[in-house]
């Protein structure tokens, strides 16, 4: 037997996950423990309740995959040093955090608090890239792909190609910093007021809302090369190998300041966070997705020209542009996707675990995944007694009553808390922590925002449909199991799904089959047999935090907001017959 403990430390994203001969039993984000969003020190939490739910002890553990390589790339590292001298301080931070990678036991047994004799693993290291192109293909059940990765950066790289053929990633080609899809749409997202990390989705969802007006200048910003492509310095700092983002006291994560004076010069002052939105900002909005696009489908096809594969693996932060996922069967040769739900860096501790397990150990068969619940979940006198301890009234139903009843709730155009089994890993709620609602009622989204969500009016709200009826109602039938594709919804359909169409008549869709989520598509095939719709509104279940992971945070976000109804395990809770 082999055990292996995959790790994103010391990073934004950082998780934890453990795979046991090859298949994965268990990951989670560091975030969904202690609710610091993106929390970028050690998962020491993660890492315990990995262990704890896998039922394994420290010593059980063989091999620590950690999902970065700080020996890697490091001639282009030193290269690039000295044709910027300025980048010297950078440097030096990568260092400090390499040397607590370089004595992961000794980091471990502090941060976990164990004695450091019941450390006996390996400690393997994973280029990052190439983690994330192995989060992706190793759960795929394809025996040959070619791999893709892009971000803003992961040990100095920006995009990676590979070949992946049976238990084998040979990488393929690499693009370095500081020319990334990522920095782009990141320098852009933070000139017009989207500053923090992971706001890209934000300006994804506005980018509809603008027009070609600045075509040119994004045109002058990114050139598309037989390699690759290059950023145009003149509009992007040069911020080196920590691509301008630095981890504060409290392991949160901060963005440097990524655009130059040239782009003051060229549209004025940069907007304000939460101050009014205009037409430049949507304009901008646009500009940057539709060069993002073109940049993107140029490295896919430039990939396809070495890979000849109609199937990819692909993960990496720009991977959750799912508007660019959506066009991939459009804009290049590749036909099948394979996205990693965990497409983000906290993907890493996955990706590094399954590499080390199916390239260097050969330690099992592919274990192919095509569901996202790798978290914890938590048993029915626990969730009776956080019930109890709040004081909310309940009533325990049956599965069907518990479904049928849920689903006259859902058709009333009340809002639904709906935490079931183990939580999803990755940045969506895919139906085991969700808030569900009518997608068909015009008011839905204000609703949500207006008690519980308070997100921008521009962002649209997703929809989950039964797998079966998708070419239906959407314009492509590929899959599409983690939220991560956005389709056009069709003309019929466009009224009748009103809560969840976008200004641009799209969605980001999760499509859910019964092998996948029994009780969600169950819950959904009710709601189908009240309403002809087989579709429900699916938003992820928090009120600005990380997503809820326990019972104690749902049911406190039940108690908080304005939310109507709280479906927990058994328990269906009605905001009016409770005692809060
Ligand atoms: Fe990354």
């Amino acid at each position: 037997m082999s055990v292996v403990l995959g790790l994103n430390t010391l990073h934004a994203g950082a998780s934890a996950a453990v795979v046991i001969d090859g298949k994965p039993q268990v990951a989670i984000a560091e975030e969904r423990l202690n609710r610091v969003k993106y929390y970028a020190n050690f998962p020491r939490l993660a890492v315990r309740e990995c262990l704890r739910i896998a039922g394994l002890d420290f010593r059980d553990l063989d091999v620590v995959a950690v999902g970065r390589d700080s020996s890697a790339n490091r001639a282009k590292k030193i290269e690039y040093v000295l044709t910027h001298p300025s980048q010297l301080l950078n440097l030096m931070q990568l260092r400090t955090s390499r040397t607590a990678l370089e004595d992961l036991k000794a980091e471990m047994a502090r941060e976990c608090e164990v004695d450091p004799a019941e450390l006996r693993f390996k400690q393997h290291n994973v280029e990052h890239h190439l983690a994330h192109i192995a989060s992706a293909y190793y759960i795929s059940d394809w025996d040959h792909a070619a791999g893709f990765s892009a971000d803003g950066s992961g040990d100095f790289v920006t995009c990676m190609f590979a070949e992946c053929r049976g238990p084998e990633i040979e990488v393929k080609h690499r693009v370095y910093v500081p020319h990334s899809l990522g920095s782009l749409y990141t320098m852009v997202c933070q000139f017009i007021g989207y500053t923090k990390y992971g706001d890209e989705g934000k300006v994804m969802g506005l980018a509809p809302y603008g027009e070609p007006t600045y075509a040119d200048v994004f045109g002058d910003m990114l050139t598309c090369t037989d390699d690759g492509l290059r950023l145009n310095p003149s509009y992007f700092l040069p911020f080196g190998s920590g691509q301008g983002l630095m981890i504060n006291e409290r392991g949160e994560m901060e963005i440097q300041r990524h655009y130059t004076d040239r782009m003051i010069q060229l549209f004025g002052r940069p907007r304000e966070p939460y101050t009014e939105l205009g037409r430049r900002e949507f304009d901008l909005a646009f500009g940057v997705q539709q060069v993002f696009e073109t940049g993107f489908m140029h490295l896919l096809r430039l990939l396809h020209a070495r890979v000849p594969s109609e199937r990819i693996a692909m993960a990496g932060g720009c991977v959750l542009n799912s508007v660019a996922n959506g066009k991939v069967f459009d804009g290049t040769p590749f036909r099948e996707t394979c996205i990693q739900p965990a497409a983000g860096d906290e993907g890493l501790a996955l990706g590094a675990a399954l590499y080390v397990s199916q390239a260097i150990l050969k330690g099992g068969p592919r274990c192919p995944l095509d569901h996202a619940y790798l978290g914890p979940e938590y048993d029915e006198p626990t969730i009776q007694r956080e019930l109890d301890a709040r004081n909310v009234t309940y009533v325990r139903l049956e599965r069907d009553a518990l479904l049928q009843e849920t689903a006259d709730e859902i058709v009333k155009g009340n809002v639904v808390g709906w935490f079931q089994g183990r939580m999803e890993w990755g940045p969506r709620a895919l139906g085991n922590r969700s808030i569900v609602v009518h997608p068909g009622l015009p008011n839905m989204k204000d609703v949500l925002n207006a008690r519980i969500k308070r997100r921008e009016w521009f962002r649209p709200f997703a929809p989950t449909v039964l797998a079966e009826r998708q070419a239906d109602v959407f314009e492509h039938s590929h899959p599409s199991p983690f939220m991560l594709h956005v389709y056009k919804i069709r003309p019929e359909w466009r009224e009748r799904l009103v809560a969840v169409n976008h200004v641009d008549d799209t969605g980001r869709l999760q499509t859910v089959t019964r092998d996948q989520n029994p009780l969600y598509y169950d819950l959904i095939k009710a709601f189908e047999q009240r309403t002809g719709l087989p579709v429900v509104l699916n938003t992820s279940f928090n009120e600005n935090e990380p997503i809820v992971c326990s019972p104690a945070d749902a049911i406190e976000c039940f108690v908080r907001t304005k939310m109507d109804v709280l479906a927990i395990g058994p328990f269906l809770c009605r905001k009016g017959d409770a005692a809060s």
